[in-house]
Formats: C-alpha cells, structure tokens, sequence
C-alpha cells in the first residue's frame, strides 16, 4: 500500500480521480479510500454496475487490483477464499471488507465506518496465525486416516495421475500420486497456499493445481482431462482385463475409442482380454467387503480341503480397511516350509471343478530360477506364485447383503455400457499369491500395498537405512556387499518366529510411524 502521506503528495488528477457517468475524469472526494471490487463470485455485470454506482457518488473505484488499492470489497467469497487469491496478487490492500460496507458507503454517500461485521476477516495477517502443516515426507513414515479432508484437491490429483500412469508417463503419475498422499495426510481442509509451505512432494505442477482448486473451486487441467476424448478412450479400453495402457494407445491410433468400435474392428483378443470384454460390466463395478469375505470363504475352504493347515489371509485395499476394491487379493501359505509347493495348480483345479472360475492363470514362482537370484531383488515386481482370475459370485441378495450405490472413482461416474443383466452371480477379479512361510512377512508387508506405500517403504528402506526390501526379504545392502553370496539375509534369525510377529516386527524396523490398519493412499 502506498504510504497515506505520498498519496496525499500525489496532485489528484493524477491518483485520485474518479469517472463520472460520461466518463469524464472528476476529482475523487475520498483521496484515501481507492476501492476494488472484486470479481469472483460477483460476476462481471454486477462487478460493472457497482464500480459505476460507486464512481457516480465520487469514490475512487480501480479496475486493476494494484498497490494504491486501500480497500478490498468482496461479495459471497470467504476471507480465506479472498486471502488464497490475494497470494496470487502479491498485493495486499489494508481493508478486505464484505459488500455491505460498500452498499452503506454508497446509501450514506461516503465511506462509512469499518465495523466488524464488514470485514471479511483481520487484514492484518498473522503469518504465526496461518495453520501451516507439516507431514515426514516418506508416506510410510504417516500415519494415513480414513478421514480425507482435501477430498476437491486429492480426486483432481488422482485424476491427474491416473492419466498420466494411462499415458505411460509413470513418473508424472507417480508425482501426482505423492502430491495427493500428502494432502490426504493433512488433519484439516487446506484454504491458503501460504498453509503448504513446506510440504514434502508438493510440484510446482500439483501446487498450480491446488492454487486453480482454491481459488476457482475447481482445476482446470483435471475437468479439461475428465472432458477429453483421449482419457476417457483410455479409460475405456483399460477397463477391459488384460488391457494394459500400451495396448490402448495402439488401439486408440488404430481409431478405436471405445469397447463398440473394439467388437467392430475384429482385432485379435487373447484369452484375457476376451474374458475382460464378456465380464467387463461386473469386473467395472466396485467390490464390496461383503463381497471379498463371502469369496474368501470359498476360497479357503478350497485351500484347506487340498492341503490341511493352510492359510490364507486377505491383502491388497481390504487388508487396509478399505470398503470397496477393484479385486479382492489372497496370500496363501502354510506353516510348515515347503508344504506350500504345488499348492497353486490344486487350489485352482479345486475352485475351477466347483465352477467357481470364468477365468485363470497362473504363473509359477520364478524367485529360485532368475539370474539375479534371491540374494538381492532386482526389481519390485516379485515371483510368487499367482493366479490372476474372474470369480463367479452368487449375487448379494442370495447371501443377504445390498448392493453398492457408489460407482465412482476421483469423483468421475465409472461407466456402465449395458443395462444390469439379471443374472444371479456377478464376476469379480481375485488374485491369489502363495508364499512359503520364510517369506510370509515379506509377502504380506509388500502386498498389503498401496501401491505407493510400498513404494515409498522401499525407497525409505534403501536410501535412509541402506537396506533393500522386497516381497520375498530385507537384505541390508552393506553385509551383501561385504560377502555379496545373500549372507546379509537379516531375517534368517526370524524364521522360528511366527509370521505375524515377524510382520510386526518387519514394519515397526522400517517404519516407526506406521500403524497395521491403515487406509488407502
Ligand atoms: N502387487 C504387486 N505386484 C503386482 C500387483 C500387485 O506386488 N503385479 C501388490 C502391490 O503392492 C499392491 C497390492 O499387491 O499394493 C494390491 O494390488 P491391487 O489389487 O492392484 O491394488 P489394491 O491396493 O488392492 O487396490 P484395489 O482395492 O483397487 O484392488
Ligand atoms: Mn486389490
Ligand atoms: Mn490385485
């Protein structure tokens, strides 16, 4: 603001002048007063009629929100709405006041007192006032609720990874993803960028998204995605099982955009895709919990009946509390070492002879046979056992469960390309994983996911301890360098341990901060 005794220096054709109805420039009757009104939410005709009003009564009303501003005037917004626009100003005008005051300005002729009920909030503000937070920056070092208090700004981060990852940009989605998961882990809804100072993993992109959420109500870049005709191909050419980004953009060059065009262009299908495209409604719809526990049951019943003593617990998104899940993911194992061989060909014959399975494959456990080893995991991508399938599941009603009412994802409607056949069973995607007991902790640390979570847990395991997880074991990177034949195999000591203990005791080693029950990222 500019200094009240250089304002009254400046000659007042110059500063402080108002228009009169013709346009004319008079001499402004308050010199210290120099309004701007402000646009948003006020809308540009209103904004117009009240600048003239104002002007006609000899206020001096500016079109451009600059230094010689005195007071701020702001109709429907909230002080921290005005505040988070004003950040983007680098301006701040001494008085943020409600249009009341400037109504009774106009009714009395003259700018009337400033009372407490005209001000937006204190203009002064107290940087030490602005609740700034503060997260660790490795998400396995947070502790994650349930509760998302910046649902507006993760669904439009989220968005915006999810179509990088179908844009085959991973790095971008990852960014996106570790933008959302700390905004996810703030205790409060954010309302300035002056409270994100700071913050680990916040981009300059995912900061610009944030700023277009809080002061417009919404981000551009995600409703322009939402709208695109690329996404929403990709969207729907993913949606198939088996249909990874890669195959999708051929597709989508070859002129394909959605599941009509792929029935009417003949393209060759293998199994997977084949079975995606029959099943594609149901594997679209949401998994409910009802539904993961009610498959659960077959399954371990399955499990049992072709090797006594097994085990199976639940993993993935329901493992971390979460209500409703693309698929329902299985770890199966069994207490004694090596009792788990050849378990995965009995359990899916099992299911398969009871008509359990629409579809199934199954890779084998390539841990002993890669180059690499078990001495040190190459990648993240581990070699348990797995069958990837297509459940069929009594429909809800036959057990005395409802059905889901919520089919979205990132605030966007989940397609649905036919009508609700009526048929008494649903499909529904399941993962089975088998894993010798020796690395049951491992297994169901890394396959308790998020995604991101692990991620993170492993970056944090390598680059703050030097150590290098993996689904199948932790090795610590100095020992392995020393003998470099897997001597560094810390956790060989556990395996007398039980699995759920050495569990625990896995995650309190890598991460203090974790809890066992947390909710999705
Ligand atoms: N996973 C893996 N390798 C794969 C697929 C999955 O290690 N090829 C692990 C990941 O750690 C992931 C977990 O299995 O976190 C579950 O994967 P997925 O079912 O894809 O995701 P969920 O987190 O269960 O989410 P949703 O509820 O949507 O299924
Ligand atoms: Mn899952
Ligand atoms: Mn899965």
């Amino acid at each position: 603001m500019v200094p009240l005794k250089r304002r009254k220096l400046v000659p007042s054709h110059a500063g402080n002048t108002g228009t009169n109805l013709s346009g004319e420039k008079v001499p402004a009757k308050f010199p210290q007063v120099v309004l701007f009104l402000l646009e948003r939410k006020m809308g540009a005709s209103r904004r117009a009629f009240l600048s003239q009003l104002g002007r006609k009564k000899g206020f001096q009303v500016e079109e451009m929100l600059s230094k010689s501003v005195t007071h701020l005037i702001s109709e429907n917004n909230s002080g921290a709405e005005v505040r988070a626009w004003l950040d983007s100003q680098d301006q701040k005008p001494a008085h943020l006041l409600d249009i009341s005051w400037y109504t009774e300005s106009m009714r009395e002729g003259h700018p009337v007192e400033i009372l407490d009920r005209h001000k937006l909030q204190d203009q002064r503000i107290n940087e030490a006032e602005v609740e700034v937070f503060s997260v660790p920056s490795y998400a396995c070092q947070r502790r994650t609720t349930l509760d998302n208090h910046n649902t507006t700004l993760t669904d439009a981060l989220s968005l915006l990874a999810e179509n990088a990852e179908l844009s085959d940009e991973e790095g971008r989605g990852v960014a996106f993803r570790r933008a959302a998961a700390v905004l996810k882990a703030l205790p409060k809804p954010v309302t300035s960028m002056s409270q994100l100072r700071g913050l680990p993993c916040l981009g300059e992109h995912s900061l610009r998204v944030v700023k277009d959420i809080l002061e417009n109500g919404a981000s551009s870049e995600a409703e322009s995605t939402k709208q695109s005709g690329r996404y929403n191909a990709l969207k729907a050419l993913t949606g198939i099982f088996g249909v990874g980004a890669k195959t999708a953009d051929r597709w989508i060059r070859e002129g394909i955009r959605s599941l009509q065009q792929l029935q009417d262009s003949g393209q060759t299908l293998n199994r997977a895709q084949q079975a995606g495209l029959e099943h594609y409604d149901d594997i679209n719809q949401p998994v409910t919990k009802a539904e993961a526990d009610a498959i659960g049951e077959i399954v371990e019943r399955a499990v049992v009946s072709v090797l006594p003593g097994a085990q199976m617990s639940l993993i993935g998104g329901f493992r971390r509390g979460k209500l409703t899940g693309h698929d329902v993911d299985f770890l199966i194992t069994h207490p004694e070492e090596g009792r788990e061989v050849g378990l995965m060909p009995k359990v899916v014959a099992r299911l398969e002879s009871q008509g359990f399975l629409l579809y199934q494959k199954t890779t084998r456990n390539s841990y002993l046979e890669s180059n690499d080893g078990p001495a040190r995991p190459a990648s993240n991508i581990d070699r348990f056992e797995r069958c990837f399938s297509i459940f069929k599941l009594a429909k809800e009603e036959k057990r005395g469960a409802t059905q889901p009412e919520t089919l979205t994802e990132n605030g966007v409607q989940i397609l649905q390309t036919k009508p609700a056949r009526h048929k008494p069973w649903r499909a529904v995607r399941v993962d089975l994983v088998v894993s010798p007991i020796s690395q049951f902790a491992f297994a169901l640390l890394g396959w308790t996911g998020s995604k991101l979570f692990e991620r993170e847990l492993r970056r944090w395991a390598g680059h703050e301890k030097a150590m290098s997880l993996s689904s199948h074991a932790l090795y610590d990177n100095k020992q392995i360098s020393e003998s470099d034949v897997g001597g560094g195999d810390i956790c060989t000591s556990w395996f007398g341990v039980h699995p759920t203990v050495r569990e625990e005791r896995l995650t309190r080693l890598l991460s203090p901060y974790r809890r066992t029950k947390r909710s999705p990222i």
